[in-house]
């Protein structure tokens, strides 16, 4: 049987006509035009918008050969390669032998086992967060777990207790979702000049690119006194060289880069799983019993981290329905095919694991919030079937980090709060550039004993 190009994929003109139409009208509903195209075209649909070419693919086994069997056919997605944040690539931004280079020297940072010096501050910081709420307040958990997971990371990458608030934090991720937006329009170098809130933006960068400076002097003069992110960084060699793996700008777009990475998405997931906790009571209920089993009133120590596993599964199911990076974005460099149909060199292609993770083949009932299915046996299924965190060289270098501090955020609020969502209605979304609240998650903050 003939192998169908994609050329001759299932779009017919006036098909591709209406969709056009629909993703330009729906720019700020991706999600909708991502469920509409699977649902109508199937596993792997190309589309345009604005003179750009995408082709989406939804199936776990084709994402497989985009991220592992093909990876050298593709690189980081255009909308990185078009930041004018940045001073130059990042690990995230870079790609080939410069991205590799990198991961090689960061990695080493985020492994596990270099983590567990950190459980303290991830309990302290939970802890003190929920010390700031009192009962019966309504507060927004979205905005309050990105304050606590923005902290975290602070204590983290900076042992020197840097003044970056939450105000620069915020500032910095509307000047990323700006820089992402305009990077898909033509004249945007032009549109960035001139355009007001851009550059606005831009200077209210500057304090906070000023006091990762001042900490990136002083880890280099202190060699050997810190042991966080930024002094790792400064003190990073080159394996063949050992000359300085990286200069000051470099240290500090990594660090920037790091900073946005860690904090909005595990805050985010954290706002989404007490949101699920919310509407799941029996749920709630057993994690609350293992909590008070393995924890009782104490802050939780490294040594309870592998004990909570029913918490841990809870944060697993939250990021199966609630993955915050639910599509990633790739660039074919050269002409390819993938699942047998052609894809050109300069196609943007994007992997979305939104619909795999809601596949009754992979997941029995898909659309209920079962922590508990990652406590059984589990259904066989292919491996990038379930990918919050990407997969393969590329895949999330914060896993371990995530995972750890999300673990403890839950445990110790839930050790005395629950948070009661407010309203009966699902929450809106925001899902051009991931699975976000649109408005926050307002809760109330409810004692559970006395
Ligand atoms: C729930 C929280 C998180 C989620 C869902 C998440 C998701 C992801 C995903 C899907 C990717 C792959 C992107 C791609 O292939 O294009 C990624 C990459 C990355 N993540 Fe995370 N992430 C999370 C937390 C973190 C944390 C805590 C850190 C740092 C402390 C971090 C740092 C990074 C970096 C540096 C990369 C780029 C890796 C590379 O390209 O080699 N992430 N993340």
């Amino acid at each position: 049987m003939e192998t169908p190009t994609i050329e001759r994929a299932p779009l017919s003109p006036s098909a591709k006509g209406r969709y056009v139409r629909n993703a330009i009208m729906r720019i700020r509903d991706t999600l909708g035009l991502f469920t509409a195209l699977h649902r109508d075209y199937g596993d792997i649909v190309r589309y345009n918008i604005l003179f750009l070419e995408f082709c989406i693919i939804f199936d776990p086994d084709l994402i497989r050969e985009v991220l592992y069997e093909k990876r050298s056919s593709f690189e980081k997605g255009f909308i990185y390669k078009r930041n004018t944040v940045l001073h130059g690539p990042t690990l995230v931004t870079g790609d080939g032998e410069d991205h590799l280079r990198r991961r090689r020297i960061i990695q080493p940072f985020f492994h596990r086992k270099a983590l567990d010096k950190y459980a303290a501050i991830m309990a302290e910081r939970a802890i003190a967060k929920r010390e700031e709420w009192h009962r019966g307040q309504i507060i927004d958990a979205d905005r309050e777990m990105r304050h606590l997971t923005l902290s975290i990371s602070l204590e983290v990458f900076f042992e020197d207790k840097t003044r970056i608030d939450n105000e620069m934090a915020k500032n910095l991720i509307d000047l990323l979702i700006l820089d992402f937006q305009l990077a898909l329009l033509p004249g945007r170098q032009f549109i960035k000049r001139v355009l007001p809130r851009y550059r606005r933006l831009m200077r209210l960068k500057e304090p906070m690119d000023d006091i990762i400076r001042a900490s990136i002097r002083a880890a280099r003069a202190n060699a050997g006194e810190r042991t966080d992110l930024v002094a790792f960084l400064v003190h990073a060699t080159d394996e063949s060289t050992a000359a300085p793996a990286f200069d000051e700008f470099e240290v500090l777009d990594e660090v920037i880069e790091m900073l946005m990475a860690s904090h909005e998405t595990t805050g985010c997931t954290l706002a989404w799983a007490f949101y699920f906790l919310s509407r799941n009571p029996s749920v709630r209920e057993r994690m609350e019993q293992e909590i008070d089993a393995v924890l009782g009133r104490q802050t939780p120590t490294l040594a309870d981290y592998d004990r909570l596993v029913y918490t841990r599964a809870v944060l697993d199911e939250t990021l199966r329905l609630a993955s915050p990076s639910y599509y990633i974005g790739r660039r074919a460099i050269e002409d390819c095919t993938i699942g047998g149909y052609f894809i050109p060199a300069g196609a943007n292609v994007q992997l979305c694991c939104y619909a795999s993770h809601r596949n009754e083949r992979y997941f029995p009932h898909p659309h209920q919030f079962r922590p508990e299915r990652w406590l059984e046996p589990q259904p066989e299924r292919p491996r990038y079937a379930y990918m919050p965190f990407g997969a393969g060289s590329r895949g999330c270098v914060g896993e371990a980090f995530a995972l750890m501090s999300g673990v403890y955020a839950l445990a110790s609020i839930a050790q005395r709060y629950r948070l009661e969502v407010v309203s009966d209605q699902p929450p809106a979304l925001k899902t051009m550039a991931g699975y976000f609240f649109k408005n926050g998650l307002p809760v109330e903050v409810c004692e559970r004993q006395g």
